[in-house]
């Protein structure tokens, strides 16, 4: 299996720089893809930064690059390393309508051909290139298994003086299944990190004790984001494996799931519908949801009452506030209020407070 994932980004018309600043600005993310792998990608890094997308269209519909052992495909690329320079080298592509001034940073999704960049990716970069001078540029290239020099050799040549973010990130049949977090932890090297969720923060309050979590940030996480704005979330966890505690959350979130081994204050979401708070750790398939702050294996083992039974879990925007603060009026709306003063519609084991009345549940 490859382990290598990242190539050296050779941009020899170009800088070369780890931006340090976080807030650049916008972001297009400009992709070509003939059998959907670059659009996936291009799903994957959409899910995880705020950003526009431009699919690059060849001008001609139905062309089959792939047909008697990939013909066309390596006549269209041979054409162009014949010519270079020359416009008419390039296969016609759509016209972009996009209006690419607007935007401070470029992210690439390109196929590799015969160990060359895609050709409609390649008519994109010849056409509009010197629309990205002075803005910053990263790539993503997919391929079967082919390294992908040659792709960051074509794309040093069409692109000049822009600067590049970082290494161009290499997706294969190999690490294919794991793109989402190869594409997290690529971002993060690109200093994309503060731009996206990563800092968005909900809590959670174990049996009355409350600690905040950083989201990660994925499609599962929006869809929690707005169901907590509707209402806290209260379910109830047990223990399983020695490792966690879970429970089913009441509703399913969108998954993206990939195998993870967990640490010690992860929290996945496991077939979408259930809720794994990790006091130690495990290796499977989960979407990532969060990581509770300031974790360590110790002190959740004390808030999560690690190896004790079912607790009763809640999740919200704010930090609960005491019962006594909760005005009854307030509360005449069938809501159930727990002890710690956290609201929500549904209600596991415990005490409550609803419409004015003390309730067991
Ligand atoms: C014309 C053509 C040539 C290709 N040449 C190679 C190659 O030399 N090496 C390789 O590993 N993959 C090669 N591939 C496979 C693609 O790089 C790979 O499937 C990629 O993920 C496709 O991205 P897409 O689905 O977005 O089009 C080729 C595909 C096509 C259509």
């Amino acid at each position: 299996m490859l382990t290598v994932l990242l190539m050296g980004c050779a941009a020899e018309n170009g800088t070369r720089a780890q931006a340090t600043d976080s807030e650049r600005g916008k972001t297009l993310v400009a992709f070509y893809s003939y059998t959907g792998d670059c659009r996936q990608i291009t799903e994957t890094l959409t899910g995880l930064i705020e950003a526009d997308v431009l699919e690059i269209q060849p001008a001609e519909k139905g062309l089959k690059y792939d047909a008697n052992g990939y013909a066309l495909g390596t006549q269209l690329l041979n054409k162009i390393k014949a010519k270079p320079n020359d416009a008419n080298s390039y296969p016609p592509i759509d016209p972009v309508t996009t209006d690419l001034s607007v935007y401070d940073n470029f992210i690439i999704v390109t196929p590799l051909w015969w160990s060359q960049m895609a050709a409609p990716m390649q008519t994109f970069l010849f056409n509009y290139g010197q629309q990205m001078k002075g803005k910053h540029v990263a790539m993503v290239v997919s391929s079967h298994s082919s390294s992908i020099g040659g792709v960051v050799a074509d794309a040093g040549r069409l692109l000049t003086k822009v600067t590049w973010m970082g290494d161009a990130l290499w997706i294969n049949s190999s690490n294919r299944s794991r793109t989402a977090s190869l594409a997290t932890d690529w971002l993060n090297t690109l200093n994309f990190k503060k731009r996206n969720m990563e800092t968005k923060k909900i809590y959670l309050t174990v049996d009355g004790t409350t600690r905040s979590v950083t989201l990660a940030d994925n499609t599962a996480t929006r869809s929690l984001l707005e169901a907590l704005e509707k209402d806290a979330i209260t379910y109830e966890a047990d223990d399983y494996g020695g490792f966690e505690k879970v429970g089913g959350l009441g509703r399913s979130l969108p998954t993206s799931n990939e195998r993870i081994t967990t640490v010690p204050g992860d929290i996945m979401l496991y077939q979408g519908n259930q809720l794994v708070i990790f006091y130690g750790s495990n290796q499977w398939s989960y979407t990532r949801i969060g990581q509770i702050d300031s974790a360590t294996a110790d002190n959740l083992k004390t808030f999560l009452r690690a190896g004790q039974g079912p607790v009763q879990v809640t999740l919200s925007l704010s930090t609960p506030t005491a019962i006594d603060k909760i005005r009854a009026k307030a509360d005449d709306d069938n809501t159930y209020v727990s002890l710690s003063g956290i609201r929500s519609t549904r209600a596991v084991k415990g005490i409550y407070v609803r419409n004015g009345r003390k309730t067991a549940k």
